[in-house]
């Protein structure tokens, strides 16, 4: 099946067609109800104990609704108003902690769509922070970010967690997968937490693009580490994020999971127009990339354009040397 870029109807009936192109009938991704109570999704089974675990972990059932609201739209341009807009946007950024650390140092950088971007740069650097105040789940100390358009700051709690839930996805070093649940029902989560319907014809090309539309009843336990990540993968693209974070995608892979990993990321960001920023110490990982930051003490220090990985590392080891 061909899945074609931007393609795909809100809604779309399946029909049984779904089940002509030689892969199992996935007309029920996003129909099954799952047995899914809120209070059964501790932040740690996911993993998203620095990432997300609001979003993910503790779903109101208040809050399961997803509704546009104006609230939630641009209030004011941002930086990169009159152009197209950003998936993501960072302007002046500074993150201070007690102790007089700055980890943060007034950073701004623009994520544009379909931009594959990695993010390097030796330990404490900052590059965990710049990935939680830019996915909206750390507030700088001072400056703006904007994820789609929207400035995060100016929204309360409950919106910045819509927001999340809307527009970002999350890839972990770990996969973070809830063991209890298929790939079908892992890759649904984040829809169900948010209670959105699911775009079904988005998730069947999805399934198919990772590989894994003859696994889908599988438990996690019972898939490779690579096929593992490649669901989470999926789970992350489910709501049709306008940025999806990776911390670490392949630091738990062998080498050519690693790569394959990659390349389906690539392959996302190419066929699909999807965003993706990838924190990574693995210079072949940011060599993957269309554009690499590379920090140091909470600053971007150097961008490189279609890097190469010697670079990167000559880069990153003088870094780390210093
Ligand atoms: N919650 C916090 N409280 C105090 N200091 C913090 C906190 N989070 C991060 N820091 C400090 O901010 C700096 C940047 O940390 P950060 O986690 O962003 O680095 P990093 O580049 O992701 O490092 P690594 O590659 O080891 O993951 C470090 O000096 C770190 O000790
Ligand atoms: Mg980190």
């Amino acid at each position: 099946m061909k899945f074609r870029r931007n393609g795909g109807r809100r809604g779309a009936d399946t029909g049984p067609a779904a089940s002509r192109n030689g892969g199992p009938d996935l007309r029920t991704v996003g129909l099954r109800t799952v047995d899914l109570p809120a209070t059964a999704l501790p932040a740690t089974d996911l993993g998203a104990t620095d990432l997300g675990a609001t979003d993910l972990g503790t779903a109101d059932p208040r809050t399961r609704t997803y509704t546009a609201d104006p609230r939630t739209r641009m209030r004011q341009p941002g930086p990169g108003s009159g152009r197209r807009t950003p998936a993501v946007e960072l302007a002046g950024v500074t993150k201070t902690y007690p102790g007089d650390v700055r980890a943060l140092d007034e950073v701004s950088l623009v994520v544009e769509r379909g931009t594959f971007l990695a993010v390097m740069g030796p330990s404490g650097s900052g590059k965990s922070t710049l990935m939680h105040c830019a996915a909206g789940l750390d507030s700088p100390t001072a400056g703006r970010a904007f994820i789609d358009g929207t400035e995060i700051g100016t929204l309360n709690e409950t919106r910045r967690t819509e927001l999340r839930r809307k527009s970002v996805g999350f890839i972990f070093q770990s996969y973070n997968l809830v063991p209890s649940l298929s790939v079908e029902d892992n890759i649904m989560l984040p829809l169900r937490l948010a209670g959105r319907s699911p775009d079904r014809e988005w998730v069947r090309g999805l399934v198919e693009r990772v590989g894994l539309a003859d696994r889908l009843t599988r438990r996690p336990a019972e898939l490779s580490g690579g096929q593992q990540q490649r669901a989470a993968i999926a789970r992350a693209l489910a709501a049709r994020p306008a940025v999806v974070f990776a911390d670490e995608p392949t630091g738990a892979l062998d080498l050519r999971t690693g790569r394959e990993v990659l390349a389906l990321l690539r392959d996302l960001v190419d066929g699909l127009g999807q965003t993706v920023v990838m924190v990574t110490h693995d210079p072949a990982a940011a060599a993957r990339a269309d554009l690499a930051k590379v920090m140091a003490d909470g600053r971007v220090v150097d961008t490189r354009v279609k890097p190469t990985a010697g670079e990167l590392a000559t880069c990153v080891t003088a870094l780390e040397t210093e």
